[in-house]
C-alpha cells in the first residue's frame, strides 16, 4: 500500500542557513510515527517543511504517492495533508464552535462539517460542554483539544502533531493521548512531536530520533531501549557534536 507520507532528502531552514538537512521519513497509511529529541534539534522545523509553511526548502515529499513538495500550504492542506502546530493560539475572542466551523474552509471539509463537529465534540466532551464559551477561557489542555479538534475539522488524510500535550498533566495527557488514539484507529495516519520519550512510545508504532537538524536513529515500538541509551542520544549525541 503506499505510504501517507514519504519525505526524501529534505533540506530547509531560516534566513540563508539549514537547519535540517538530508531528512527521510515514511509514514504508511495507518501508522502512527512519532518525532522526538532534544528542544531547538528541528522538530518542529522538519513538520514546517513538510507543510511548506517554510519558505526555504528542498527535498522530496510525497502525499499517497503525489508530490506535494512544490505545492502552496492551502493546497496541502486542501489535499488534506494537516499540521496542528506547537503552542497553537487559538482565536481568543472566538466561542469554541464558531473556531471550529471556521476552521472547514476547504471544499472537502466544508461538505463535511456538521458530521465532523459532531465527531470532535464526541471526542472531546469538554469541548461540548464548552461550546458557546470564548476560547480565552479554555485551560491550557483544553486549548490543545480545541486546536487537534480544528485539525479534525480540516477533513484530514493525515494529521501532523507537534507537541499536543506540552505543559499538560499527566491525566490530560493520557486523555490526550486516547483521543489521538481514536483518531487513528479511525483511519489517520498520525506524525506526532514529543519530548516525552515513555509517552511517545506507548502512542506510536515507530518514532525517529531528531538531532542537530538530522535524523539519526529509528526506533520501533519492540525495541529495546533503556533510559541509559535514551539518555545518551539526548546528551552524549549533543556532547559529540
Ligand atoms: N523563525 C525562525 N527564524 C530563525 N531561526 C529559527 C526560527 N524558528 C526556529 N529557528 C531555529 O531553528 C532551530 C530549530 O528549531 P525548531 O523549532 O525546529 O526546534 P524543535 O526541535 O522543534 O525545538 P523544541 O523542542 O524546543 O520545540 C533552532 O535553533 C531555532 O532557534
Ligand atoms: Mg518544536
Amino acid at each position: 500500500m503506499t505510504d501517507a507520507l514519504e519525505v526524501d532528502g529534505l533540506s530547509g531552514g531560516y534566513d540563508d542557513y539549514d537547519v535540517v538537512s538530508n531528512i527521510g521519513l515514511t509514514v504508511g497509511a495507518s501508522e502512527r510515527v512519532g518525532l522526538f529529541g532534544p528542544n531547538g534539534h528541528g522538530k518542529t522545523t522538519i513538520l514546517n517543511a513538510i507543510s511548506a509553511t517554510l519558505a526555504r526548502r528542498r527535498g522530496t515529499v510525497r502525499f499517497f504517492g503525489q508530490p506535494v513538495d512544490r505545492a502552496r500550504p492551502q493546497a496541502i492542506v486542501a489535499a488534506g495533508l494537516i499540521h496542528v502546530p506547537q503552542a497553537n493560539t487559538v482565536f481568543p475572542d472566538m466561542e469554541i464552535q464558531e473556531t471550529l466551523e471556521l476552521a472547514a474552509w476547504t471544499p472537502r471539509a466544508r461538505a463535511a462539517r456538521a458530521e465532523n463537529l459532531d465527531r470532535v465534540l464526541a471526542l472531546f466532551p469538554r469541548l461540548a460542554e464548552r461550546r458557546r464559551q470564548l476560547a480565552r477561557t479554555l485551560s491550557g489542555g483544553e486549548r490543545q483539544m480545541l486546536s487537534i479538534g480544528v485539525g479534525l475539522m480540516c477533513a484530514p488524510r493525515m494529521l501532523m502533531l507537534d507537541e499536543p500535550t506540552l505543559g499538560l498533566s499527566p491525566k490530560l495527557k493520557d486523555e490526550l493521548a486516547q483521543a489521538i488514539a481514536t483518531i487513528s484507529a479511525g483511519g489517520i495516519p498520525i506524525l506526532v512531536v514529543e519530548q516525552d520519550v515513555a509517552f511517545v512510545l506507548s502512542l506510536v508504532d515507530r518514532m525517529y530520533f531528531v538531532n542537530h537538524g538530522a535524523i539519526t536513529r529509528e526506533i520501533g515500538r519492540r525495541d529495546a531501549v533503556d533510559h541509559d541509551e535514551i539518555m545518551a542520544m539526548y546528551f552524549g549525541a549533543g556532547a559529540t557534536a
